[in-house]
């Protein structure tokens, strides 16, 4: 039987290129979206494309209060499409990016961060921990921003939530080896998505810096990190866990002169 992953903000991204890296190893998915339900339906099509199945389910990842309702969700969907009781692979991917001084960072954008990139993955994976299967693999997706590699002005409130995710998941994976479970981060670099309201597309002359500065010499695309996490949720990695694993084509390891 296909192993079953959950990937939240699947409608975009990393998390849409994560659905099909994994369709290609032939694992079917639960996809989430919050606001754009059409374009993760252009996802289910490009994983049923591949031979898997992947179904879209609403998440706010913000709402804490709703994730034992999704869980109920999740659980009818799995016996509904799979008759399985429970799924393989979690990916808390779903974030957003907001760039502010540290001196512009408003209490609403901190805690805004907060809940969407540390409080939503550590109760949705409170939440769903019944449900995942003893020797499953859960990914964070977290930032290289947490790394110097990756620091930049304007990212002070939200590499300080990756980093505090980046923390959860040595946590994690202490208190879920007992059940087999290994938990992992990997860490963008720069990657070409949709995320901070389309600034790639926006503030191209920002993608040159990049590019100077990155040793494999371009600027990351979403299916680039979503092989990582399909890789590093793969059994290829089972003797790996509590990592952070840095996914950015080398960034500020570039020879310059
Ligand atoms: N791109 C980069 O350079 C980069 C670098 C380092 C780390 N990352 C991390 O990679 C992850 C994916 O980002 P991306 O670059 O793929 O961005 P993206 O293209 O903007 O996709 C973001 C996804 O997250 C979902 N989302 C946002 N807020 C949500 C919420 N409150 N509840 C549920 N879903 C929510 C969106 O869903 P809807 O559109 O349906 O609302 C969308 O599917 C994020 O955690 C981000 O911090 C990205």
């Amino acid at each position: 039987m296909s192993k079953i992953a959950i990937i939240t903000g699947a409608s975009s991204g990393i998390g849409a290129a994560t659905a099909i890296a994994l369709a290609e190893r032939g694992v079917d998915s639960i996809l989430t979206f919050n606001n754009h339900e059409d374009r993760v339906l252009d996802v289910v099509a490009a994983v049923k494309e591949r031979g898997a199945k992947a179904i879209p389910l609403r998440l706010d990842v913000s709402v804490s209060a709703s994730f034992l309702t999704f869980r109920d969700e999740v659980i009818a969907l799995l016996v509904q499409e799979w008759k399985a009781t429970a799924f393989d692979y979690l990916v808390n991917n779903a974030g957003f990016l907001q760039m502010a001084s540290f001196e512009d960072t408003t209490v609403e954008l901190f805690e805004s961060y907060q809940r969407v990139l540390l409080k939503g993955p550590f109760f949705l994976t409170q939440a769903l921990l019944p449900v995942l299967s003893d020797g499953g693999a859960i990914v964070n997706v977290t930032s290289n921003s947490v790394y110097q590699s990756g620091m930049g002005p304007g990212g002070s409130a939200y590499a300080s939530m990756k980093g505090g995710l980046t923390t959860l998941t040595r946590y994690m994976a202490m208190e879920f080896g007992g059940r087999g479970i290994r938990v992992n981060a990997v860490a963008p670099g720069a990657t070409r998505t949709r995320i901070a309201d389309d600034a790639y597309d926006k503030y191209p002359q920002a993608i040159q810096r990049i590019v100077d500065n990155t040793a494999l010499g371009r600027l990351g695309e979403a299916n680039d990190v979503g092989a990582t996490i399909a890789a590093v949720l793969s059994d290829d990695f089972r003797w790996v866990t509590g990592q952070s694993i840095e996914s950015s084509g080398g960034a500020k390891l570039a020879i310059t002169n």
